[in-house]
């Protein structure tokens, strides 16, 4: 990074089924709480940026950029990003840009979605908006369909099973029991999984992330300093249509995200304690893992059947804590943060992917405990 940027303030809703709360006081609610934990003012944040996907199809409104910038008193600059379920990773992104430029010294990056107004028919149509609308979508695929497709794809070149398969949403929602931000915390046996609901063969309802509400938020600064600082921030991108890809089963945009963000933090894989990555879907869970390089080909779904040091989707992930979408990639750098100073470890990796991998975003936070102490 050319600047030191902290991350100094986080806060989130709880990720769910939110009837009786609006966008409007979804965002309002994860601002307030990441300036309350945030070692400065409100008046101290001189940009805003908002992440959303789905706004205008499902809430009627745009402009969310004013939005979020009406409920601060000074009312900064604004602008809103929008890179489907990456929405969130491209803000911080962005904002890591305008502040290595100079051009701000804190920023607030606020994502947020309010899904579960549309019906299924509805939602899965406007998602369908971060895939090819000429070449994925008139073929009657939806998001669910175009990952059992890679998941047939997968089990046929690697022999993965459906046995193996269970193991990672298991895990994610067990994981999720302690988090009190997530949608589903209940227990899930393996065998739960593989007797749920068949939405896109061979992927059930339990391999998949649930339509969600919610909003996360998070203040990053070059001006005021926290233990916990962003030390790469990187972004790639693929073809758009699956069609055009020459393999299904790994994703490239993450495999060149991952290892840009390597470089500029100076470390490798072994040194990552804290992973939360990009399960979409649970077929997705094991492609990332080889794609970000902490498996090899085929032996991704190995994390699942050891209990490994590094802690891959502590949270519960996109699984069991929901997938608001454009709040997911802000929800996974807070909780990599928690994470780190929770444990004391160094380095932790938020891996957040939109569309069928097309925009890859790769975070590496650092956390030096003693540094501004
Ligand atoms: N995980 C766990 N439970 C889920 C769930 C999920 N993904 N989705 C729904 N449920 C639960 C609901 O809470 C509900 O429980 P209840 O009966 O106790 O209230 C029950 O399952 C049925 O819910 P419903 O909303 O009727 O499910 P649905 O069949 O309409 O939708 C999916 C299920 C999987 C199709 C939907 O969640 C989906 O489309 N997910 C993928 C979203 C997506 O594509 N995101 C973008 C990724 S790139």
């Amino acid at each position: 990074m050319q600047k030191d940027i902290s991350l100094i303030g986080i806060g989130q809703t709880k990720f769910g089924e939110w009837w009786g709360k609006s966008l409007f006081t979804l965002v309002e609610e994860a601002v307030d709480s990441a300036i309350q934990s945030a070692p400065c003012s409100a008046l101290d944040i001189d940009f805003i940026i908002v992440a959303n996907m789905l706004a205008e199809s499902v809430n009627g409104q745009a402009h969310l950029g004013a939005v979020a910038s009406s409920l601060l008193p000074h009312h900064p600059p604004a602008l809103r990003v929008e890179a489907a379920c990456a929405s969130g990773s491209i803000a911080v992104h962005t904002a890591c840009a305008l502040l290595e430029s100079g051009r701000a010294e804190t920023v607030l990056v606020v994502g947020a979605e309010k899904m579960t107004d549309a019906s299924g028919d509805e939602i899965t149509t406007a998602l369908m908006g971060a895939a090819d609308s000429e070449k994925d979508a008139p073929c009657g695929l939806t998001f669910p369909g175009i990952f059992g497709l890679v998941a047939r794809r997968y089990m046929h070149e690697y022999g993965l099973t459906r046995e193996q398969l269970n193991l990672v949403s298991a895990r994610h929602h067990c994981n999720a029991l302690k988090n009190p931000f997530a949608q589903f915390r209940q227990e899930m046996t393996p065998e739960q999984i593989g007797a749920s609901a068949i939405v896109a063969d061979p992927l059930r309802l339990l391999d998949c992330s649930p339509v969600s509400d919610g909003a996360a938020a998070c203040i990053l600064s070059t001006k005021h300093r926290s233990p916990v600082r962003i030390a790469a921030s990187q972004t790639s991108t693929d073809t758009l249509s699956i069609t055009d890809r020459p393999v299904l089963t790994s994703f490239a945009a993450t495999k060149d995200a991952v290892q840009r963000a390597l470089d500029e933090a100076d470390v490798s894989t072994s040194d990552i304690a804290h992973v939360e990555l990009h399960d979409c879907f649970s077929i997705a869970a094991v492609i990332a893992l080889e794609d970000l390089g902490f498996a090899e080909p085929g032996e991704g779904i190995r994390w699942y059947e050891r209990n490994e040091a590094m802690s891959v989707n502590a949270s519960g992930g996109l699984k069991a804590c929901g997938h608001p979408v454009a709040a997911t990639g802000i929800k996974q750098i807070i909780d990599v943060s928690k994470q780190l100073q929770a444990s004391g470890k160094h380095f932790g990796l938020a891996h957040n992917f939109g569309g069928v991998g097309a925009t890859c975003c790769v975070h590496i936070l650092q956390h030096s405990p003693h540094a501004y102490a």
